[in-house]
């Protein structure tokens, strides 16, 4: 998919109820990781479920370029055959896009004794250091530098470790896992993040032949198979190729739970796993909104205006920071002051200044949000900052009156598969606008905006 294609705008005239059905995808942050896992084998996996997102475009034009071949047997799964890869260095244009792109660290570092890959990008919502990645390394016996933009890691033998993270790091957590994966010997990793994207990278290289245990809890084993003798790096995969399903996106899930209830709609949200969901469900309830759920499904219904309530992120089981963006747009319009702190990356607050565009009424204090709700949004023109920024602009172009231009779309389009079609078939209208600079085509910002409607 050219990336170019994505750029634009969409158009959203708000104020309708969203009602119907909706259908959840295979969750981006488990795909970004699970991706790289295949790596680690010496035969081709195959990865049912995969979101059609960006970021999952832009990992596979990393690894096709490092010799992985990669071919869709279906739309939504991938089969990757690391046979070919080759340890060279990714472009760093491709490695900027994603924050994922770190998980090559690691998988390289298993497989090849060393690697080097640029520095990470992803969304720009704090500082993001890598310190306890490189720490977890290190512990393994690498050497861990950064050099010129790059990070830079050796190791003539890999040999399992006990390891505290200083900060439970989704990303550190992964990265230590796959790397101990061909390790020799035990890593035993405290204080790890329990998400379940943890889980579902657990299984998948379980099913490849790893021995993990415990993922889900914070402390997480793995016996390292020893990928060469006396744990010497050998630059063939080590683990077998396995098949597996990505789970459910709950954060694509609670974008439309919250969006049901800022319409004050009534949408069921289907494939989805409602133990992942207990935070929205919880923090959802308390606005007034009513859920049901039941196995694989939550309906999201609600009727007049939300209450305030107040959000505190925490690394999972907490409410996750990655939901925090749309729930402050929903809580621009509840009734009463809501208080919204992302305890988890210090500048995700981007989406403030946007909101207060379309009339919100919201000040940022160091980490927290405080949001005196107004009774309505009106639509204005807002430029999405980061992906779920872009996501939480969409539901408040969905609750305010009149038309809002939401540029900067294809950042949400990182992390959403086809979040246009699926909101237009919630009853939303919204309409793609063309791309700036086509031939013939008005430039989005020279859109004229209706009045409410
Ligand atoms: C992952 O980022 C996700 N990205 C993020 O999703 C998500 O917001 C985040 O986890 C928290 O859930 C991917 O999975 C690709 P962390 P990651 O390491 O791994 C600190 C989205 O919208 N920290 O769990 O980068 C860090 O500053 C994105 O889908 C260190 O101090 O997050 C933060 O405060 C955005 N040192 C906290 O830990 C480190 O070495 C959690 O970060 C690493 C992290």
């Amino acid at each position: 998919m050219g990336r170019h294609s994505l750029v634009g705008g969409l158009s959203i005239v708000g104020g309708v109820p969203l009602q119907g059905r909706v259908r959840v995808g295979g969750r981006k942050n488990s795909a970004v990781a699970l991706i790289p896992a295949a790596l680690l084998a010496a035969g081709p996996s195959t990865i049912d479920n995969v979101p059609r997102i960006s970021d999952v475009d832009s990992y596979i034009e990393i690894i096709t370029s490092m010799g992985v071949t990669v071919d869709r047997p279906t739309p939504h799964s991938l089969r990757i055959d690391p046979t070919g890869l080759i340890n060279s260095v990714p472009s760093t244009e491709v490695v900027r896009r994603l924050r994922a792109s770190y998980y090559l660290w690691g998988v390289l570092l298993a497989r090849f004794g060393e690697a080097e890959v640029g520095m990470p990008g992803g969304c720009d919502i704090g500082q993001r250091p890598i310190d306890q990645h490189l720490k977890g390394f290190r512990a393994l016996g690498a050497e861990a530098v950064i050099e010129h933009g790059v990070v830079k890691l050796k190791a003539r033998r890999l040999v399992g470790a006990p390891i505290y993270l200083d900060v439970v790091s989704v990303g550190a957590t992964i990265n230590i896992m796959l790397a101990a994966c061909l390790a020799e010997g035990t890593t035993v990793i405290e204080n790890a993040a329990k998400e379940p994207h943890v889980v579902d990278l657990a299984n998948f290289l379980n099913a490849m032949g790893a021995r993990v245990v415990g993922a889900g809890t914070d402390v997480v084993k793995i016996k390292g198979i020893g990928s060469g003798s006396g744990g010497r790096i050998r630059s063939t995969g080590a683990l077998r190729g396995a098949d597996h399903a990505i789970i459910p996106d709950e954060i694509e899930a609670a974008t439309f739970m919250v969006a049901a209830v800022a319409t004050r709609g009534d949408v069921v949200v289907e494939n989805v796993i409602t133990k992942h969901l207990d935070p929205i469900t919880a923090k959802l309830r308390e606005t007034g909104a009513d859920i049901e759920e039941n196995g694989d499904w939550v309906r999201v219904r609600m009727a007049g205006r939300p209450k305030a309530v107040n959000v505190k992120t925490a690394a999972y089981p907490g409410f996750p920071t990655d939901a925090q963006q749309p729930m402050t747009a929903l809580l621009s319009t509840a009734e009463g002051t809501s208080m919204v702190t992302d305890t988890i990356w210090e500048a995700r607050f981007k989406h403030v200044g946007e909101l207060q565009r379309m009339g919100a009424d919201i000040k940022v204090e160091g980490r927290t949000a405080i949001i005196n709700g107004v009774e309505r949004l009106s639509g204005a023109e807002v430029e999405a900052t980061d992906l779920r920024a872009g996501a939480a602009l969409l539901v408040a172009g969905l609750m305010a009156e009149g038309e809002t231009v939401v540029k900067g779309i294809e950042l949400v389009e990182r992390g959403y598969e086809g979040i246009e079609q699926k909101f237009c078939q919630l009853g939303a209208q919204l309409e793609r606008l063309p791309d700036e600079g086509d031939e013939g085509s008005a430039p989005a910002q020279l859109r004229v905006l209706k009045s409410g409607s």
